[in-house]
């Protein structure tokens, strides 16, 4: 039976992809050339090192560790100046209220992200208080698709793996979830996301007591 519930923060949570990718085209526009919109989903659930790479890579370009480094301080600093103008419209649709809805229920919630910035976006949104347990790339080395911050969130939430339920949006996500031993349900389009165990096209689709009553 399913105890908790651990979200992925972006594309899960909140509807951050697009901004990410506007800010990295930004980048990729400094660096002279014009970043394709399938990239998106390339990096869904890639730390923002392996963004950059993905990025790198589609212009051709070579840096030193050193450049690399600049690049990613770059994109971040444009990303946060889009946080600043974040409000509670960029949730993902039904985010707020399934968080509303297990808070009535009782059930532990936790957050799982592969993003620095995660944590700091959510408190921005003064969602906080709706968590027992918020880890990102902050907090744990390992980035999916390695499981270490699913395993992290469950030991926080006192629970074994396959009593929480993860919710996902990529299959680097997915496979983090499933190699820690959660159960997973995936939320977006179902050729990217087979792997999980259900698939939604959106939270609102989600009937979470299916899952909390098995
Ligand atoms: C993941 C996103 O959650 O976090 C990736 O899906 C992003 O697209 C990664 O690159 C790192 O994010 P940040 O905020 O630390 O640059
Ligand atoms: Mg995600």
């Amino acid at each position: 039976m399913i105890k908790a519930v651990i979200f992925d923060f972006d594309g899960v949570l909140v509807d951050t992809m697009p901004i990410h990718f506007i800010t990295w085209k930004k980048l990729a526009s400094y660096l002279g050339f014009e970043l394709d919109p399938s990239t998106i989903d390339k990096m869904r659930g890639a730390s923002r090192d392996k963004s950059l790479a993905i990025v790198l890579e589609q212009g051709g370009v070579d840096a030193s560790p050193r450049q690399k480094q600049f690049y990613a301080h770059m994109k971040n600093t444009w990303y946060h100046y889009e946080i600043k103008e974040m409000t509670r419209r960029h949730l993902m649709p039904g985010a707020l209220e399934l968080l509303e809805q297990l808070k009535e229920k009782n059930i532990p919630v936790a957050m799982a992200s592969s993003s620095k910035n995660a944590v700091h976006i959510i408190e921005h949104l003064s969602l906080q208080h709706y968590f027992q347990c918020m880890l990102d790339a902050n907090d744990i080395q390992l980035t999916k698709p390695d499981p270490a911050v699913y395993l992290a969130s469950a030991k926080n939430l006192g629970l074994p793996p396959e009593s929480c339920l993860a919710i996902e949006d990529s299959p680097l996500g997915i496979k983090a979830a499933i190699n820690a031993g959660c159960q997973c349900i995936g939320i977006g389009p179902e050729d990217n996301l087979a792997a999980a165990t259900d698939v939604y096209e959106s939270l609102e689709k989600l009937e979470i007591e299916k899952y909390l009553v098995n």
